[in-house]
C-alpha cells in the first residue's frame, strides 16, 4: 500500500473507491504482491536446494481465488482439515500436491482423507493403527515435535516443545516409523512445524538441524529412506513499525546449509525439501479498509470503527499488533488515541494508546495493515456484526471475491420447532 497524494492505494486502487464500491469493512488483497511473495520464497530455497516445494498452508487464508493464485503459480496444499482437502479438490489439486495435517483426527477424517488419495501427516502414533484398518497410504508421514518452539505472536502460537498439543514426542518417532514400516509401508515423509511467525533467520537452520537428527538416527536405524523431509512455515512478517524484516535469503541458505549437512552426515538419499507457509505468503498482501464510525471522548478518547474483533480477531485473541493508517491524513500533527470496534465486549477496545492523525474524524477510512493471513479465515459473526466482503486488486482493477454476509446467513440452517413458534 502506497500513498499517492494523499490517498491511500492498494496497487493502483485508492481505498476511498474500494469503500465506495463495497462499503466496509472489506478485506482487500493484492494480487501482485501474493504473486511476488510466493515467487521470493521459492527463489530463496530453490537458489540452494533444486528439489525444493511449497505447499501454502491454506488455512491463512481459504478464500478459494487467493488460494488460486497460490496454486497458479505451483504450489501443492497443506490442509488441516477434510473440508481444505475438499478446496484443494475445486482448485484441481489432490494425491501428493496436497499434505493433510490434520490433528487429533475422527474416524470420518481418516476415510475421507484415505478416499482424497492425500498425503497423510500423522500428528500422533496412535493414528497409525487406526488409518490401517481403514487403508494403506502409499507414503506414510509423521509429525515431530522435536521438543522446542518459537513464535513472535507469544506462546499462546507456539506450535512444539512440551507446552503445545502438536506432534510426535521425539523419543516415540523411531517407534512410528518402525510400525508403519512393519506394516508393510514403504514411502516416508516427514513433517514438523514448530514456529509461527518468526522473524530471527537462526532459527530456520536450528530447527532443521533437530528435525534432520531425528530423520537421521530414524533412516539409519530402520534402513529406511524419506522422499520428503517439511520444516512447516513459521516464515514471519513484522507486524510493528520498529520489527526487523525476516532475512529470507539468509534463512533459507542457512537451512539448506544444515539439511545438506545432515543428509552428508547419515548418508541419506537427499529427500525432497518442503515448506508450508501460509503467513508469508499473504499476510502482508491483504488489508482491511474500514470507517470511523464516531469518537468518544471520556476517560479516553476512542475512536470507533466498524472494524471489531469478529472482523479481525488476532489483536483479541493473541494481544497482536497491526499498523492502522488514516486515509487522507497521513502527513498532518499526530495525537494519541485508543481504536475499537462495535462487538459488545471490551476485548473489542483492541488498541489502547496509538499514534493517529490528530483530525482523525467521523467517516473516515481507516485502513488496517497486514491482514492477509489469519484475517478473514479466522472472522466470524456476532452480535449480529457479518463477515465482510472480501476484494481482490490486480493493478488498476479490482473484484469482488466474495460476498459481503447479510440478514440471511443469521438464519441459514436454523429451524425453530413448532412448539416454540
Ligand atoms: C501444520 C501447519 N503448517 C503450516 C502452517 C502455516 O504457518 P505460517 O502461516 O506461520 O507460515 C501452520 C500454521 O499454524 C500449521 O499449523
Amino acid at each position: 500500500m502506497e500513498s499517492i497524494d494523499n490517498a491511500l492505494h492498494i496497487g493502483r486502487v485508492p481505498v476511498r473507491a474500494i469503500a465506495r464500491a463495497y462499503g466496509t469493512p472489506t478485506y482487500v488483497y493484492d494480487e501482485q504482491r501474493i504473486r511476488a511473495n510466493y515467487a521470493r520464497v521459492v527463489a530463496a530455497f530453490r537458489a540452494h536446494y533444486p528439489d525444493f516445494r511449497l505447499y501454502y498452508a491454506i488455512k491463512a487464508n481459504d478464500n478459494l481465488a487467493i488460494a488460486a493464485i497460490v496454486t497458479g503459480e505451483g504450489a501443492g496444499i497443506d490442509a488441516a482439515s477434510v473440508n481444505e482437502i475438499l478446496l484443494a479438490k475445486e482448485l484441481g489439486l489432490d494425491g501428493e500436491r496436497v499434505i493433510f495435517s490434520g490433528n487429533y483426527l475422527s474416524d470420518e477424517d481418516i476415510v475421507l482423507g484415505l478416499e482424497s488419495g492425500v498425503t497423510f501427516n500423522l500428528d500422533d502414533p496412535s493414528l497409525l493403527p487406526r488409518v490401517l484398518r481403514f487403508g494403506k497410504p502409499d507414503l506414510i508421514s509423521f509429525r515431530v515435535n522435536p521438543g522446542y518452539g518459537r513464535s513472535n505472536v507469544g506462546d499462546f502460537v507456539t506450535n512444539a516443545g512440551p507446552n503445545a498439543k502438536f506432534g510426535v514426542h521425539p523419543d516415540q518417532v523411531l517407534d512410528a516409523y518402525r510400525a508403519a514400516r512393519d506394516a508393510g509401508i514403504r514411502r516416508f515423509g516427514v513433517h514438523m512445524m514448530p514456529g509461527s511467525c518468526v522473524t530471527d533467520a537462526a532459527y530456520f537452520p536450528f530447527v532443521t538441524g533437530l528435525l534432520m537428527d531425528i530423520v537421521g538416527k530414524v533412516g539409519v536405524t530402520l534402513g529406511i529412506g524419506f522422499e520428503f523431509v517439511d520444516i512447516g512455515g513459521g516464515l514471519g512478517i513484522p507486524y510493528r513499525p520498529d520489527e526487523m524484516p525476516l532475512d529470507l535469503e539468509r534463512a533459507a541458505q542457512a537451512a539448506v546449509e544444515v539439511f545438506r549437512a545432515k543428509i552428508a552426515q547419515y548418508r541419506l538419499a537427499p529427500p525432497r525439501l518442503v515448506l508450508e507457509p501460509g503467513r508469508a505468503i499473504v499476510g502482508d498482501a491483504g488489508w482491511i479498509v474500514g470507517t470511523v464510525h464516531s469518537i468518544k471522548r471520556g476517560y479516553a478518547t476512542i475512536v470507533g470503527t466498524d472494524v471489531s474483533f469478529n472482523v479481525l480477531v488476532r489483536p483479541a485473541l493473541y494481544g497482536a499488533y497491526h499498523g492502522i493508517r488514516v486515509d487522507g491524513k497521513e502527513n498532518g500533527p499526530r495525537a494519541r488515541f485508543g481504536l475499537c470496534g462495535q462487538l459488545c465486549e471490551n476485548t473489542d477496545y483492541w488498541v489502547r494508546d496509538r499514534e493517529l492523525p490528530a483530525d482523525i474524524a467521523e467517516g473516515d477510512i481507516i485502513v488496517v495493515e497486514n491482514a492477509g493471513a489469519y484475517g478473514y479465515a479466522m472472522s466470524f459473526r456476532y452480535n449480529g456484526r457479518l463477515r465482510p466482503a472480501e476484494v481482490l486488486v490486480n493493478g488498476a482493477t479490482h473484484e469482488l471475491i466474495r460476498a459481503r454476509e447479510g440478514f440471511e446467513d443469521m438464519t441459514r440452517g436454523v429451524r425453530i420447532p413448532a412448539r416454540l413458534r
